[in-house]
């Protein structure tokens, strides 16, 4: 091999690790601050979308089929509550999330709603999915796949472990299509919700990476793009308050 076939090589590499390191740091830095706010994190929901948050969680989870749900990023454990409510006992929850305080906090609040049966809590990234292929009938994720790693990587997993009739249900912040609501939601994401945070949760800062994390997010038809792009079929969305927030579906 030639001197540029070895320098080619030693780029390649070097770019490689730093990715890795640049995906650790993500990862630990979205991790640190679940870890702070858990106990906080339903009341800034409902403070921050005036109670919103719980109709739009409710009725994204009616795209939802009969059978069993991955609920991944599962946090404190809205959406698994509102499916189990929507299709009963007999159809089992798995609920999966990274961050163990989070985890431990929704076991307690489905614990206190007596949702006992067919449920279970595993500690996982949407990365990396513990599951067999083919397992479930939907997956959903909550206001999760901004904060994922590496969506792409996520998406292909997702696709692994839906049955071949299975769906996918993806509801987070987005992109609003106007330009003058979009110029007020990124003011208010920047500066509104960090105060809030202050006056109703203690916090110092953690809510400002929200106002990043959204700016960052693929637009709604990225995201589309992306979900195609993973082998998705029957890709949609449809935005809520003018795109603030967008609920995407797909079908493997
Ligand atoms: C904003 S909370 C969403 C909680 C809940 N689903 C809801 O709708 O309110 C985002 C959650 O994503 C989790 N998360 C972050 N990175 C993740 C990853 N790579 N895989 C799975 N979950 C992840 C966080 O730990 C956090 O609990």
């Amino acid at each position: 091999m030639g001197i540029i076939g070895r320098l080619l090589g030693w780029l390649e590499q070097y770019l490689k690790m730093n990715k890795i390191r640049k995906d650790e740091n993500h990862t630990a830095r979205v991790d640190n601050l679940f870890s702070s706010i858990y106990r906080k994190y339903d009341l800034m929901n409902d403070v921050m979308s005036l109670g919103s948050h719980r109709l739009l969680k409710k009725q994204a989870m009616k795209n939802c089929q009969k059978g069993n749900l991955l609920d991944l990023a599962t946090g404190t454990g809205d959406l698994a509550i509102y499916f189990r409510r929507q299709f009963g006992s007999d159809n089992s929850i798995t609920l999966v999330e990274p961050n163990s305080e989070m985890l431990n906090y929704a076991k307690l609040r489905l614990a206190k709603k007596y949702i006992f049966d067919n449920i279970e809590y595993v500690t996982a990234y949407a990365e990396q999915l513990p599951f067999k292929d083919n397992t479930f009938d939907n997956v959903s994720i909550g206001f999760g796949l901004r904060n994922f790693t590496d969506k792409e990587q996520a998406l292909h997993e997702i696709k692994r472990v839906l049955k071949p009739t299975g769906k996918l249900i993806v509801i987070d912040f987005s992109h609003p299509t106007n330009f003058i609501i979009r110029f007020l939601n990124s003011l208010y994401l920047k500066y509104l919700v960090p105060l809030f945070a202050k006056i109703f949760a203690g916090d110092t800062g953690e809510y400002k990476y929200l106002a990043e994390s959204v700016a960052q997010h693929p637009s709604q038809s990225e995201i589309i793009e992306l979900m195609e792009k993973t082998g998705f079929k029957n890709c949609d969305y449809i935005n809520k308050l003018n795109g603030i927030i967008a609920v995407h579906t797909a079908e493997k």
